[in-house]
């Protein structure tokens, strides 16, 4: 699709991390932006940026893992711009829990911020992409909602979720000019890694890399096959360039990460083995953490 100066774009989670980045970029594009999140101190800054360098933003404070909230956004936008073209369904939190030490609240709030929302947003938006017959539905899933990672399973689920709900929906767009995208990132250097609900996710695979060296080399096992981290920015041209192609598609931003899934659709236990020196390493991480066996 064309993104110009016609163009009404909305961000959720774009007070930090790729939501920023893709708000700003969007910006640079022309786009009129939304930015959607809660913390309204890091909307306004970025936003103030973005006004600052000639663009044009908004910003609407929202929690969107309140259905009230997803549906005041989409009623603010058509009131203020009439119009959506683009809805990037970007906000998202990981937790850190083993399954067995996972509270509901946690479980619930995974699907609330990182499925719901999606549903809520996507539903309310739809009506008016297919009064216009054109726009652009993103979702942020994760390489998370492809294949497992240990002590996340609430987060993968979900994102797992969210690939199966844009699936569906692309088949229910055949034939209208909407496409709708599923990303699956791996490692974004954000805040994501840091403030995961139960604990620091990034700061256990910060422990357990450098130690699946060492397992894999005293085991002769494989090390695992991780792929490099990417900026924000970096991500965010991957995802623009495939709104811009206009084509819905399933994107892998890292390099080797589709492999890894086709490989775990072809054999699932294969493909995970190839990452068991990791998997022992997140073990022992996690459990010397805890104090646990
Ligand atoms: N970083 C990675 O390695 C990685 C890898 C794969 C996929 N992802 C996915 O990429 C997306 C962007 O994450 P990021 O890496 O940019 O992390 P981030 O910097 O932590 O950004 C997450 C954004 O989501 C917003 N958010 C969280 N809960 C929200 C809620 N209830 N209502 C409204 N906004 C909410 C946060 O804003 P407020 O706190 O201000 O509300 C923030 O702007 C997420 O969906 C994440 O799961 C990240």
């Amino acid at each position: 699709m064309n993104l110009d100066t016609s163009s009404v774009a909305v961000i959720t989670g774009a007070s930090s991390g790729l939501g920023a980045a893709l708000a700003t970029d969007l910006a640079a594009k022309g786009c009129q932006v939304v930015l959607v999140a809660r913390r309204e101190d890091k909307l306004r800054a970025v936003a103030d940026l973005i006004t600052q360098n000639g663009g044009r933003a908004t910003c609407i404070v929202a929690d969107v893992a309140q259905e009230s909230h997803c549906e005041r956004v989409i009623r603010q936008v058509i009131a203020d711009f009439g119009r959506i073209d683009v809805l990037i369904n970007n906000a998202g939190r990981g937790n850190m829990n083993s399954v067995e030490d996972t509270p509901t609240e946690q479980w619930r709030s995974m699907f609330a911020v990182n499925v719901d929302s999606i549903f809520w947003l996507t539903a309310r938006a739809l009506p008016h992409m297919r009064q216009a017959n054109a726009g652009s539905i993103v979702a942020i899933s994760s390489v998370a909602g492809r294949y497992g990672h240990p002590y996340n399973a609430a987060y993968v689920a979900a994102k797992h979720a969210v690939v199966g709900f844009i699936a569906a929906l692309r088949t229910e767009l055949v034939g209208t000019g909407i496409n709708a995208t599923v990303i699956c990132p791996a490692g974004i250097i954000t805040e994501w890694g840091d403030v995961t609900e139960g604990g620091s996710i990034g700061a256990l695979y910060g422990q357990a890399i450098p130690r699946s060296r060492t397992i894999a080399r005293d085991r002769s096992l494989a090390t695992a096959p991780l792929s490099r981290m990417m900026s924000a920015q970096e991500c965010s041209k991957i995802i623009i360039e495939a709104i811009e192609a206009g084509r819905g598609d399933d994107v892998f931003t890292h390099a080797g990460t589709k492999d890894i899934a086709v490989q775990t659709v072809q054999d699932r236990c294969a493909q995970e083995d190839r990452f068991e020196a990791l998997w022992v390493a997140m073990a022992e991480a996690y459990h010397a953490q805890r104090g646990t066996s």
